[in-house]
């Protein structure tokens, strides 16, 4: 018999909290509450141990509670808890940037704060559009986002993102001047590929004929993530990121990278566009920036960019954008924490020497009843289920909660269950894993 944690909450006691992309009536009927988190794993509030696959939501990267984090905030809130960053400013917030334009890919080295992921897609599409005005090419407001892609929830990431149930009530009030790019995924071509599958770098010549629909004078950004992860982990295929990147040279069309999930050691290097070879204009980053220990996102943005603002008075204001809480110094302290604790333990790279491990555990689950596809990269895992008749995500919502019953926290996105754990994991974790995760499905009709 486990310990209880903390006190089970009485219905009544449950209803106040609107929850965020959950189905509230069914998760308050049968709550599941995490008390505790260490390492690679969570407590249940009635003390059960359960295995983190997921990282929390992607940004738990260096693994649950580490001291260094704790000790950092905690000194910054006794230090200075608060100061302004509008024409203000305090040392550890240009620290950051150093630190960050060091990881950064080639000519990556100005850095805008935010708080989140969705803030960060935000400013980025605001940056693009104002560094074309700023240069002269103001006419170019057009932004081109792609099929399925999640790109956070403010009306900016929401209008480029690609995910329809994230999108199809609030129609009307998308972001005018929205055009998407296929999405990669296709389990006819590619089913069960290990790694970045070789067919479908065609498909970002799409971009091509937008611009012959549009005019590239009209074009102002295009925004992917190099790795989808929100609609189910859906991988780039091989030369298809370059291809892009060589249209919007060609086109001057700022390339905005959504590194949300695959900054900070997701694929084996400090950024995917790192490990992929491909240097975007723009890229936004959040969650394992602090190891999702204290909101924070950031931008990075080339120098060409940045400077393109830099011009007329010295006394204006270049960009009239920003958040109060734009580098707060908790946020602050608690990202150089842990950079220091990636730095010291290696885990931008960890990924990289896991991945064949990784890579052989996921696919060891091809074969199994209704699965039709295994995707994986860095330490990233998918399964795609076969969908039930006319119930979507149903089998697949069944599998994450017989997981989580059975002590392994994945996650469910329509019928795909997607692993992002921690990149501490060690072997016998991936093991448990992925054992946790076959006995289930093969338990489930
Ligand atoms: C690629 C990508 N962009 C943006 C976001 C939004 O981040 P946030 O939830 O911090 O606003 C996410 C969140 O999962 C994401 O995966």
């Amino acid at each position: 018999m486990n310990a209880q944690l903390t006190p089970a909450l009485s219905h009544d006691e449950l209803d106040a909290f609107w929850m965020p992309f959950t189905a509230n009536r069914q998760f308050k009927a049968q709550p599941r509450m995490l008390a505790r988190a260490q390492g690679m794993h969570y407590w249940t509030d009635d003390g059960r141990e359960v295995l983190d696959g997921v990282a929390g939501l992607w940004c738990v990267n260096a693994g649950h509670a580490r001291r260094e984090i704790t000790e950092a905030v905690t000194k910054q809130l006794g230090t200075m808890e608060f100061a302004p960053t509008f024409q203000m400013g305090h040392p550890i917030a240009f620290e950051l940037a150093n630190r960050l334009a060091d990881l950064a890919p080639p000519g990556m080295d100005r850095i805008f704060f935010t708080n989140s992921g969705s803030e960060s897609v935000d400013t980025a599409l605001k940056i693009a559009i104002a560094y074309h005005r700023a240069r002269g090419a103001g006419q170019r407001t057009r932004l081109i986002g792609r099929e399925k892609g999640y790109h956070g929830v403010g009306f900016g990431g929401m209008s480029v993102g690609g995910m329809v149930n994230n999108r199809k009530t609030f129609g009307a009030s998308m972001v005018p001047g929205v055009d998407h790019l296929p999405h990669t995924l296709d389990i006819e071509h590619n089913a069960f590929t290990r790694g970045l599958p070789q067919w479908g770098a065609h498909l970002a010549n799409e971009l091509e004929r937008l611009i012959a629909l549009h005019d590239a004078s009209t074009i102002a950004a295009v925004i992917v993530e190099p790795i989808s992860g929100s609609a189910g982990v859906i991988l780039p295929p091989v030369g298809y990121l370059k291809r892009l990147r060589e249209i919007c040279d060609k086109h001057e069309i700022v390339l905005i990278f959504d590194e949300v999930i695959t900054g900070f050691g997701r694929v084996g290097k400090p950024f995917a566009s790192l490990a992929f070879d491909v240097t975007p204009d723009l890229m936004t980053t959040a969650k394992g920036l602090t190891n999702g220990s204290i909101p924070m996102g950031a931008v990075f943005a080339q120098r060409k960019i940045y400077d393109a603002f830099m011009q007329g008075p010295e006394n204006s204001i270049e960009l009239f954008h920003g958040y109060t809480y734009s580098a707060h110094p908790v946020a602050c302290a608690a990202a150089l924490a842990t950079l220091d604790i990636y730095a010291k333990e290696g885990l931008l790279t960890r990924a990289a020497s896991l991945a064949g491990e990784w890579e052989n555990a996921v696919h060891s689950m091809r074969g199994l009843p209704h699965v039709i596809d295994v995707r994986n990269c860095g330490l990233i895992g998918a399964v795609e289920l076969e969908p039930r008749a006319g119930k979507p995500g149903a089998r697949a919502f069944e599998v994450f909660l017989k997981c989580f019953e059975r002590g392994v926290m994945v996650r469910q996105t329509g019928d795909v269950i997607a692993m992002s754990p921690p990149l501490i994991i060690e072997s016998k974790q991936i093991a448990k894993l992925v054992e946790t995760l076959t006995s289930v499905i093969r338990d489930t009709a």
